[in-house]
């Protein structure tokens, strides 16, 4: 029976017990976080500066790589102690591993109060109560949501960004995916509900947004399919691009991005939605995985190279100045030099701008496990780094590029890694530093001139000048290896 816990009393007042997060994995959950957050907030907690201090110590877990659930074991271990030494405080594991693995995080940490799955977090006030007097962890995941669950409060960590979620889940069957396993069948939040939302964000001072879903092109078809809303078909348009023109007139509503499309989803009505609707902004993230057909194929990814670079190119055609970001995988089982070298041309042909690039990672519960011709890590590394090498390069010129025009930047806040510069995104998403300057603080919207690129960023001088266009990239100029 662990102890019920209140407030402490500091001369006779109660405080209020304080949280700390740590947010693991992509997107959706530095969402999934805020929402914890909030939901925390309602129940009295207070933000802590750190993981010591802190009451209540909540782990929102990712399962995409093996590497995620090394760092979390990693983190839980340094917690132990002060847990023990202190059992009044309490420690939260939630999202994606957490609905994967319960039993075994369970096992490995039998001293944690809840573990709960990427469906619950709703429940956490309850979880938590229950908690207090149970002597294991109380555990709770369950498979599957029949609708996309209500709003949750969140509590935002900068006042001009917020994510939006228009969808949960995912339909499709990539073979290195542990995601449609963990996050369900895809289910798309009603259009009323996400422009309401976004109305609300933009009366709270929110200018910029970030539409998350696994696949957010595919967005609606469920509420198609289950007659919930009419096909937009009359129009030719998708219901995604129907969702950005919504979106694109509300008013005070400055920047609207959006992660991740699908290429063999993608639609010509979406890059016009980007071209004609002046907040959504010139940037793309769209994944290639792999330049190979054959491992595109075995990844059961459904388009095939030409198809991807026919997207970038009528991407680089209607949105002038786009920049494009991509995912790559490297070793994926059965991928051969061959295969490899397809993907560095296409990634040469694509000219991205920008690029996560990952080395496969097994994850048991994937259809990936079971195919024949693992690689041998060595391999893998070796062509990681040649990839690696290769985008950097890319990016590196197209930031080269841009020197020399004005570009709008939305500042986020001081510099990471240099108290005495301010660090924003252009609409294209680059990452761009300035010295200090009056307008230069988080939320404030700058002209700069670019002065100087490296492969991550470039470095700016505020000024009155007017805006140029972005330099975009130039279009795909080989077709050879694909
Ligand atoms: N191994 C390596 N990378 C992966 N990703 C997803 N699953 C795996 C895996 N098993 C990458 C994909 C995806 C990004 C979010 O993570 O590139 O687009
Ligand atoms: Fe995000 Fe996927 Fe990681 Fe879950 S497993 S946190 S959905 S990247």
């Amino acid at each position: 029976m662990r102890t019920r816990r209140s407030g402490r009393l500091f001369s006779g007042a109660v405080t209020a017990r304080t949280y700390f997060i740590r947010t693991y994995g992509c997107q959706m959950n530095e969402h999934d976080s805020e929402r914890a957050a909030g939901v925390l907030e309602t129940m009295g907690y207070r933000p802590a500066d750190d993981v010591e201090s802190a009451d209540l110590v909540l782990f929102n877990t990712c399962a995409i790589r093996e590497n995620a659930d090394q760092k979390l074991y990693g983190h839980l271990s340094q917690l132990k102690p002060l847990k023990l030494a202190d059992p009044d405080r309490q420690v939260v594991v939630g999202g994606c591993l957490a609905q994967k693995d319960q039993d075994v995080i369970a096992q490995k940490a039998p001293w944690i109060d809840v573990v709960y799955g990427t469906h619950n977090l709703g429940h956490l006030p309850a979880l938590l109560v229950q908690a207090d007097s149970a002597a294991l962890p109380v555990v709770e995941i369950v498979e599957q949501t029949e609708a996309f669950p209500s709003a949750l409060p969140a509590r935002r960590e900068v006042r001009h960004h917020a994510w939006v979620s228009i969808s949960i889940g995912c339909d499709n069957t990539c073979a290195f995916c542990i995601v449609p396993s963990l996050r369900g069948r895809e289910k798309s939040r009603r259009m009323g509900d996400i422009l309401a939302e976004v109305r609300g964000l933009v009366a709270d001072g929110v200018c910029e947004i970030t539409l998350l879903g696994q696949n957010v092109n595919s967005y609606g078809r469920d509420l198609v399919r289950s007659g919930d809303v009419a096909s937009p078909g009359a129009r030719n348009r998708t219901l995604f691009a129907e969702l950005l023109h919504a979106l694109g007139d509300v008013d005070g509503l400055e920047r609207i991005r959006f992660t991740s499309p699908h290429p063999k989803d993608f639609t010509s009505d979406v890059f016009t939605a980007m071209r004609d609707i002046p907040s959504v902004c010139e940037h793309l993230h769209l994944p290639l995985q792999s330049g190979s057909n054959d491992v595109l194929r075995r990844m059961q990814r459904s388009y095939r190279a030409r198809r991807f670079l026919d997207l970038v190119e009528e991407a680089r055609a209607t949105i002038a100045g786009v920049a494009i970001s991509t995912d790559i995988i490297v070793g994926f089982p059965g991928e051969t030099e061959d295969d490899f070298e397809q993907t560095l041309e296409v990634t040469r042909s694509a000219a991205f701008d920008s690029a996560f690039t990952f080395e496969y990672s097994r994850r048991p519960g994937t259809t990936a496990v079971d195919l024949d011709g693992h690689l041998d890590p060595a391999v893998v590394n070796v062509r990681y780094r040649r990839l690696a090498q290769l985008t950097r390069e890319l990016a590196g010129a197209s930031n080269a590029r841009q020197v020399g025009t004005v570009q709008q930047l939305l500042i986020e806040g001081p510099s990471k890694t240099d108290a005495q510069r301010f660090s924003g995104r252009t609409r294209t998403n680059r990452l761009v530093h300035v010295e200090q300057h009056p307008a230069a603080h988080a939320g404030g919207v700058v002209h700069a001139t670019l002065d100087e690129a490296a492969s991550f960023y470039l470095l700016g001088t505020v000024t009155d000048a007017p805006l140029d266009a972005p330099v975009g990239t130039p279009p795909p100029r080989t077709r050879a290896a694909v």
